[in-house]
């Protein structure tokens, strides 16, 4: 397994000539497919394909993402290559996404890599995305001190993590049900809003004010759960549209900004909860919905006012992407953490 890549390295330890790194990274685990050059550590390119066949459907249809994918995947990676002024020959390992994730989107990624792999005699890096969402903090300087305490708020997950170093991660708290990202989208939804609903209710939200009230469930230690909003917010408009058959389309801003306001302040509410239990001062938000503007513009301030240190990433590191697995590969491939040709996609790839 990566019989030159290992010459290489010992070559360039004999005569001494400067070695850099470099990794191309795959992210296809749901409905967006990225390719990344990463080199020593920075990243070169970071290109992602965006699938909209999905806009009308309510949600992603697993068949047509992995479709989608396949159709992609190639040309994803000739330009990510390409943009980072690189050529094949240069590459020196191949990370992917293992998982979690859409099972049948998951194998497009890993079998291309096993692919790339056998073609160019260069080892494999397995990634966990959530863990990347989190090392995401790690594509651009200031990077965080540890500990650092994460808030990874994205279509699939919720969760407070807690990073002592590059490969130890601990879930604090989590959500026992819906993702914060499935509140906004499935709220959408009810609002006949397109998928995924969370960027253009950011949207809709700065010209309405919260004026309407939504329960947050009450949880146990620092875990979530969203599936009752989704149900309140249900009733609410039947209730509302009974009266009057227009009121969604009159009130609309208003109601994405009162159910905005509901999952920021519920989600920043337990996490700065943990994070003054645990005693950790360098905070960071990921995924998907760490690009919502509210969250961001809150996390900020209440960082400053209870003096902790934010991270919040750029927002092409916040959505799902493959720069975020080809830094994570990175620290992997330090201590020459690969996998062989055997590797399969783990749908539901714990956090450990
Ligand atoms: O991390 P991500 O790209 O994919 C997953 O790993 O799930 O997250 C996608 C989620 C979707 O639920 C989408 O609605 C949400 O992130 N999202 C947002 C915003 N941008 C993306 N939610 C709220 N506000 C946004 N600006
Ligand atoms: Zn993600």
């Amino acid at each position: 397994m990566g019989g030159i890549h290992f010459v290489k390295l010992f070559l360039c330890k004999v005569f001494k000539l400067e070695k850099h790194n470099h990794i191309l990274a795959i992210e296809s685990s749901c409905d967006d497919t990225s390719a990344a050059i990463i080199k020593d550590g920075a990243v070169l390119s970071n290109l992602t394909f965006n699938q909209s066949i999905h806009k009308h459907l309510g949600g992603v249809v697993p068949e047509l993402a992995s479709r989608a994918h396949m159709e992609k995947i190639y040309t994803i990676v000739d330009l990510a290559i390409k943009e980072a002024g690189i050529s094949k020959d240069d590459i020196d390992a191949i990370a992917f996404t293992r998982g979690p994730g859409l099972l049948g989107s998951l194998i497009v990624g890993v079998n291309f890599a096993k692919g790339f792999s056998l073609a160019k005699n260069i080892p494999m890096i397995e990634v966990n995305h959530m863990k990347a969402h989190v090392l995401a903090h790690w594509s651009e300087d200031p990077k965080p001190d540890f500990p650092f305490l994460c808030l990874t708020v994205s279509g699939g997950h919720t969760q407070i993590v807690l990073v002592s170093d590059y490969d130890q991660f601990k879930i604090i708290g989590e959500t026992k049900d819906d993702a914060a990202g499935e509140a906004f989208d499935k709220s959408g939804k009810l609002l006949g809003l397109d998928y995924p609903a969370g960027p253009v209710i950011d949207k809709l939200a700065q010209e309405g004010e919260a004026i309407y009230q939504f329960p947050k469930s009450k949880m146990q230690n620092f875990d979530y759960s969203f599936s009752g909003l989704k149900t309140s917010i249900m009733y609410f408009l039947r209730r509302e549209l009974k009266n009057d058959d227009q009121f969604i389309a009159d009130n609309l801003a208003n109601i994405c900004a009162s159910i905005q306001q509901t999952i920021v302040d519920y989600l920043l509410d337990i996490f700065f909860r943990a994070a003054n239990q645990l005693g950790v001062k360098n905070l960071g938000i990921a995924g998907g919905v760490s690009a919502n503007s509210e969250l961001r513009m809150k996390f900020q301030k209440m960082c400053k006012e209870n003096g902790y240190i934010p991270h919040i990433p750029a927002f092409q590191y916040c959505t799902d992407n493959a720069a975020m697995i080809g830094i994570t590969a990175y620290y992997q491939f330090l201590k020459n953490d690969f996998v062989d040709h055997s590797v399969y996609p783990m749908a539901r790839m714990p956090l450990k």
